[in-house]
């Protein structure tokens, strides 16, 4: 998202210090910039602060040696950061008291083909909407988690919020939602929070379980539940939307599928995927793909 690159060492140091004395001045005048609907233009500053001035953890301030300058830049990072905060916890608030999807909605916009400026489309990268979501859900990340089971298992990596949102367009209020690798549980939660069904995660590890639990619990969201289990485990019987982000390969995908398939003999359900695994969904002859949708993008398909 920055619009700043960070001054390479060989370059003009003083005309370098100017640049960013310049964003400086910029970012400070504009109060506007912390009203709390400026959450995106704010994202992109700090984004601009942070390459122009470098590790503010550290002593070494890269970029611009004027120290003035750079404790300038340090308090107006703090103050960005402050004003997102405020945001994330009155948007918390707002889902504590129930106002759900309502807290959330604004902030979310259009689905993964929405037109967001220089986000990759329709890939995997991520954008201010994950930041949101990130602060408002605050999700702990474990300090350690249970080493990988097997080759076929695939680590832990977040759908991207706006690819959700293509989820929270097939899900009805009636629905049972399974996140299949549920990871740190931010799909239920949200696919829940907007939609008013029923959520379980399932996930193989432990600690992103407890995790996931924490956090809908601090949120009081009675309708989202995670189980540590593997998926081949899991009883599949109230469930009637799947979602797969690829969370496994070779013979446990074929296992969870066939059971997914035994579930359809029962009632009817959905299967919603993203990623690699899209390609073996799509060849499985008791499914059919409910919409084309674009390559990259979540694939909703239907038992026959
Ligand atoms: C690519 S991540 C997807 C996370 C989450 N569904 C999302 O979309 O944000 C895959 C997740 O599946 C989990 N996983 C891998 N093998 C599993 C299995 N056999 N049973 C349950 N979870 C598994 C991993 O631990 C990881 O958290």
């Amino acid at each position: 998202m920055s619009t700043m690159a960070a001054c390479i060492p060989h370059e003009d140091e003083v005309q370098c210090c100017n640049d960013l004395h310049a964003l400086l001045c910029a970012l400070e005048a504009d109060s506007s910039l912390f009203l709390p609907t400026r959450l995106r233009e704010r994202l992109v500053a700090l984004d601009d602060v942070d390459a122009g001035f470098g590790g503010f953890d550290s002593e070494d301030s890269a970029g611009c040696t004027d120290s003035r300058v750079h404790q300038r830049a340090k308090a107006l990072r703090i103050r960005l950061e402050a004003a997102n905060m405020e945001l994330y916890q009155s948007v918390r608030s707002d889902i504590v008291r129930g106002d759900q999807p309502r807290a959330l909605l604004p902030w979310l916009g259009g689905s993964a083909s929405g037109s967001e400026p220089g986000s990759p489309l329709p890939g995997l990268g991520f954008d201010y909407r994950d930041e949101l979501v990130s602060g408002v859900l605050q999700l702990p990340e474990p300090d350690e988690t249970d080493r990988q089971t097997s080759a076929e298992m695939v680590p832990y990596q977040p759908t991207p919020v706006r690819h959700i949102l293509d989820l929270i367009a097939a899900v009805a209020e009636e629905d049972v939602f399974v996140d299949l690798g549920s990871g740190l549980g931010h799909v239920p939660i949200l696919v829940s929070m907007m939609t008013g069904a029923q959520s379980l995660g399932v996930e193989v590890q432990a600690a992103y379980v407890a995790s996931a639990q924490k956090c809908a619990e601090s949120l009081r969201l009675s309708r989202v539940q995670f189980i540590a289990q593997d998926a081949r485990d899991a009883d599949l019987s109230r469930g009637t939307i799947f979602y797969l982000y690829s969370p496994f390969k070779g013979s446990i995908l074929a296992d969870v599928l066939s059971a997914l398939r035994r579930e359809s003999m029962s009632r009817p359900i959905k299967i919603c995927s993203l990623g690699p695994c899209t390609r073996r969904v799509s060849n499985e002859r008791w499914l059919k793909a409910s919409a084309l949708s674009d390559a990259g993008r979540i694939r909703v398909f239907e038992s026959l």
